[in-house]
């Protein structure tokens, strides 16, 4: 950790304009400065920056902030991060109060690591540069593909040349540590150079750090693989790294769209054409890590594919993971033999960037269409295709734009909407099982190693070296957020939305659960529905309904009920009583209702029972006491007014009956409260 004097003098000693000037063109302006905002796309400054404050501050977007929040939000830099970045700049001496020699030692080995790759880096360029042989085998190789001479220093691109050790011998000769060259994998276990003969593309992690290289293969006839890669090795998790992030990363988040293509030459072809929001996957389907990354920047993904990828429906299946991640995705299909490269090469950026735009199609339609085309006309595949595109569609975790790809879908396969609605609502609860036993599975694990942990730490007295080591000051966190995968169970799958308002909402859910789970078994020894159970309770308060639609429909369920009868959705979608089917219609979708608007439906978040499917008993339970409160209040409210006459009228008797009332009925309404627990207070917002 950082310590507490090291960040005070930092923040003490960072000045605002020299933070922001380096990636923004600020222009004087009275006392501040201005400049075209960073962090969203503007032609007329509203971004101003006070010296005399010490803070930025956009008027445009909101954004604004210390030095140390510029970065951290610019950068993407953790605390500790932008603190460091602060310190080199500055150069302040930071004092690191880390208690484990363990955890210096790591941070050192990282940082030697950087080092011999930053070495390993500037020998390929300057064998591309400066001598004969990558002169005329590797830079007229990369001039010959098209890259200017800028483009190839900025993105690393180097040359190793075809001897035994040349790379490995230098280093050694300039007193770098052959164990890290290893560690690198830049030296074979045999101490020859891993990369031969082959022009170098250089790998940098977020922050510009080179972490690791590919080699690509120069002549076509040559045997070996066309790229050989960097394994994976401490400071290079190929699984969390996207190629071309680094230069990337601002243009993505002002373009607010990231665009993601197959290979190291795509990626530089299109930064050179001043496409800049592109990175690659590298050959492989994207990682959850790899999605995460993208998303600190921007929730939409536009992803271009060759013309002639043969596997293009596999790697369409791999396209779930991203939607899972709530993230937006289009595909662009290029024509066909070309990859983003070499089509870009031959019409141009014009032609090129109107290509991918007009191209674009959003990713579920596209996988819809690519596979009913398929399916032709027969209709055995034109279930299995419904299936797959039901699948796809149930990972979309906002229940707005489930809707809306439903609807499309509907249209595309013919298959009428509400069949569809309710096959992707019965696989979005699957799904959401699934997660939450493998959410519990992963508690369960992590308990069992922090008790083996702890078991360990009691018999040695030491702090257990497999866990991170312990913060000095939670405050500041070192540690990176949580990825993908650790969310707590209610914030898995579908977000809740009620819009509707008033006392009504009870009786809505009430009567949502009849038509959607009455049918269902509550008590197995007493071979009572969910319906008897319900209707059992509220009988009472059948006359008492406020909205008589409701009411119709619960009376005709107990009448139904009476006669042996035990009816279900499908039985009043198709009823004859056309409030009824309508009613049936609106309440089948989902417990959470479509609102056209929304920012209403993010801001009215309502905390009820998330998925009731799942749990119908609980959710009837918690429905029917949520009703029975709101009729205890109305006469409440009834009650306390009678009251408040009696006393008007001077009738001592009559007004201590209602007080006594009262107090039974508020003794009931806290009870069914305690029952419901918080639930309630959130309903009555
Ligand atoms: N790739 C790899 N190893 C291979 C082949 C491919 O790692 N043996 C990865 C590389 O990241 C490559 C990407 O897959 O950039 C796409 O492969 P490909 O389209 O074959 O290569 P290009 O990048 O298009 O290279 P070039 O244009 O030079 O043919
Ligand atoms: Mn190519």
């Amino acid at each position: 950790m950082i310590s507490q004097k090291s960040v005070k003098e930092i923040l003490e000693t960072a000045k605002i304009q020299d933070i922001v000037e380096e990636f923004v063109n600020l222009k004087r302006a009275g006392v501040n400065l201005k400049g075209c905002c960073p962090f969203h796309n503007e032609k007329t400054p509203s971004f101003v920056v006070s010296p005399a404050k010490n803070i930025f501050k956009c008027f445009g977007c909101g954004k604004g902030g210390s030095p140390v929040q510029f970065l951290m939000e610019h950068e993407t830099l953790s605390f500790p991060e932008a603190l460091r970045y602060l310190a080199k700049k500055y150069n302040i001496e930071l004092e690191e109060t880390e208690t484990t020699q363990e955890h210096i030692e790591a941070r050192q080995l990282q940082d030697s690591l950087y080092l011999v790759n930053q070495f390993a880096l500037e020998f390929y360029q300057e064998q591309l540069f400066q001598t004969d042989i990558g002169k005329s085998v590797g830079l007229s190789y990369f001039k010959q593909r098209g890259f200017r001479e800028e483009t190839i220093k900025k993105f690393g691109l180097g040359f190793a040349p075809n001897t035994k050790d040349k790379l490995t011998s230098t280093a050694i000769n300039k007193g770098y540590n052959i164990d890290l060259l290893r560690k690198l994998a830049l030296t074979t276990k045999y101490d020859s150079d891993f990369f031969r003969n082959r022009v170098i593309f250089t790998i940098h992690n977020m922050t510009g750090k080179v972490i690791a290289f590919a080699g690509r293969i120069l002549d076509k006839n040559a045997k070996g693989p066309k790229y050989i890669n960097s394994p994976e090795t401490e400071v290079y998790h190929k699984s969390k790294v996207l190629y071309g992030i680094y230069f990337a990363k601002q243009q993505i988040r002002k373009k607010d769209e990231c665009i993601l293509v197959e290979g190291y030459t795509d990626t530089i072809s299109l930064h050179q054409a001043g496409i800049e929001n592109v990175v690659a996957s590298s050959g492989t389907s994207l990682t959850i890590g790899q999605i995460n990354l993208i998303k600190r920047y921007t929730p939409n993904i536009k992803i271009l594919y060759d013309g002639d990828a043969a596997g293009i429906k596999a790697a369409l299946r791999g396209l779930d993971l991203v939607l899972e991640q709530d993230m937006n995705v289009k595909v662009v299909l290029l024509p066909d033999g070309e990859d983003p490269d070499s089509y870009l090469q031959k019409v141009g950026s014009t032609a090129f960037s109107e290509y991918i735009d007009k191209e674009a199609k959003d990713f579920i339609l596209f996988k819809t269409n690519l596979l009913l085309e398929d399916a032709a006309n027969d209709p055995i595949k034109k279930v299995k295709v419904t299936q797959e595109i039901i699948n796809s569609i149930a990972r979309i975790p906002d229940p707005l734009k489930r809707a809306v790809f439903i609807q499309k879908c509907s249209q595309l396969t013919e298959i009428e909407e509400n069949v569809l609605v309710e096959s992707v609502n019965k696989q979005v609860v699957l799904l959401v099982r699934k997660r939450r036993e493998e959410y519990k599975r992963e508690q369960r694990q992590k308990e069992r190693t922090a008790r083996q942990n702890n078991a360990q730490t009691n018999n040695s007295g030491n702090f257990p070296t497999n866990a991170p080591p312990p913060s000095a000051d939670p405050s500041f966190p070192d540690a990176p957020p949580p990825e993908g995968g650790e969310l707590p169970p209610e914030e898995l799958g579908v977000q809740p939305n009620i819009a509707a308002t008033g006392a009504e909402i009870q009786e809505r859910d009430i009567i949502r659960i009849l038509i959607n789970l009455g049918h269902n078994i509550y008590d197995k020894e007493d071979n009572l529905s969910v319906a008897e159970y319900l209707l059992a309770n509220i009988e009472d308060v059948l006359d008492d309904f406020e909205n008589k639609e409701y009411e119709a429909i619960a009376k005709h369920y107990a009448e139904q009920l009476l006669q042996n009868h035990k009816p279900n959705l499908h039985y009043f979608l198709n009823h004859s009583n056309q409030s009824f089917s309508q009613i049936a219609l609106d309440l089948s979708a989902s417990p959470y209702e479509y609102s056209p608007n929304w920012e209403e439906m993010h801001k009215v978040l309502l905390q009820t029972q998330k998925m009731p499917e799942l749990n119908f008993i609980k959710d009837s339970e918690d429905a029917l006491l949520r009703f029975k409160l709101r009729k205890i209040e109305k006469m409440m409210a009834t009650n306390l007014q009678k009251g408040k006459t009696a006393q008007d009228e001077g009738d001592f008797d009559k007004t201590m009956v209602h007080l006594k009332i009262q107090a039974k009925l508020k003794a009931m309404h806290s009870e069914i409260s305690t029952q419901l627990g918080t639930v309630v207070l959130k309903y009555d917002k």
